[in-house]
């Protein structure tokens, strides 16, 4: 992975993806952090100060207006190798059964997980093709060292797993997520780009709560783990942080 870009990076699962980056012991040569205030994001900030490798860029997943300038940094740092991996992690959690879910959560859930992801993946695409095409692995091999997409999504998006409404906005979004990666993978494998969503595990983060099970410093080691041996026979599946298969 010569360069990954993560959106939502600026707390949570997305700070923590890019903390792990920067330390792995060949660690890429470019880290792109994504978030919506980069000026308030303190931590990638103070992070940034210490390594060169990281840049902090402007990018609301649910806005269109702020990619133009944030596929120009990208870019411009990367160069003729392109962008190799895209972290689609940026998401909302809503709450609402069949009676109480609202419209306006509905419609910001899918905005910002599932539009996101795909506008998102649309604005890069031409970089992460460029990196599919110059890299060294074979042409016919897909490999998460080659060009990927990595979808964050729920076991909540689960189908088999659904066990309550709870969570209608986010629940239907992550399986829409699911279906999203299916059909990249058909689109885009042919490009020498591999497509796989990940489970995070239940998380201690804003959004998971302070009772979820794993730090996310044991959630993103394993993904990073999990990653590491992505090839082709995973495109288009949904894994969990251990590696296990998501059921969908
Ligand atoms: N935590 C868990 O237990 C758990 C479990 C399964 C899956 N996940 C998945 O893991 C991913 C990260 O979750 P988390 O636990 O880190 O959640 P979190 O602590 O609530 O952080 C969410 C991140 O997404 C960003 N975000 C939200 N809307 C955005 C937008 N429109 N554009 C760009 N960034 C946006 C937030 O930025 P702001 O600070 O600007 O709001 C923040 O950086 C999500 O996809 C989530 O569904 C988490």
């Amino acid at each position: 992975m010569h360069s990954v870009l993560v959106t939502g990076a600026n707390r949570g699962v997305g700070l923590e993806f890019v903390r792990q980056l920067l330390r792995l012991r060949e660690p890429p040569k470019h880290v792109f952090a994504g978030c919506r205030t980069p000026e308030d994001a303190m931590e990638l900030q103070r992070m940034a100060k210490d390594n060169q490798t990281l840049l902090i860029v402007k990018l609301d997943v649910s806005d269109e207006t702020t990619f133009a300038e944030s596929v120009e940094m990208v870019d411009k740092a990367v160069g003729e190798k392109g962008l190799a991996v895209l972290i689609n992690n940026a998401g909302i959690l809503r709450l609402g059964g069949t009676e109480t879910t609202t419209l306006a959560d509905m419609e910001e859930s899918y905005k910002v997980n599932v539009m996101g992801p795909l506008a998102v993946t649309q604005a890069f695409l031409p970089l992460l093709k460029r990196a599919a095409a110059k890299s060294e692995i074979n042409s016919h091999h897909l490999s998460i060292h080659r060009a990927a997409i990595i979808n964050i999504t729920s076991a909540l998006g689960s189908l088999q797993l659904c066990t309550s409404s709870k969570y209608i906005p986010y629940r239907t979004t992550k399986a829409a997520l699911h279906m999203l990666t299916q059909c990249m993978t058909f689109d885009l494998s042919p490009a020498g780009i591999l497509v796989v969503a990940l489970h995070t595990g239940w998380v201690r983060t804003d959004m998971g709560g302070k009772t979820a099970i794993l730090s996310p410093k044991e959630s993103i080691s394993g993904m990073l783990n999990v990653m590491r041996y992505l090839t082709e026979i995973n495109a288009g599946q949904a894994l969990t942080w251990e590696g296990r298969i998501l059921p969908w």
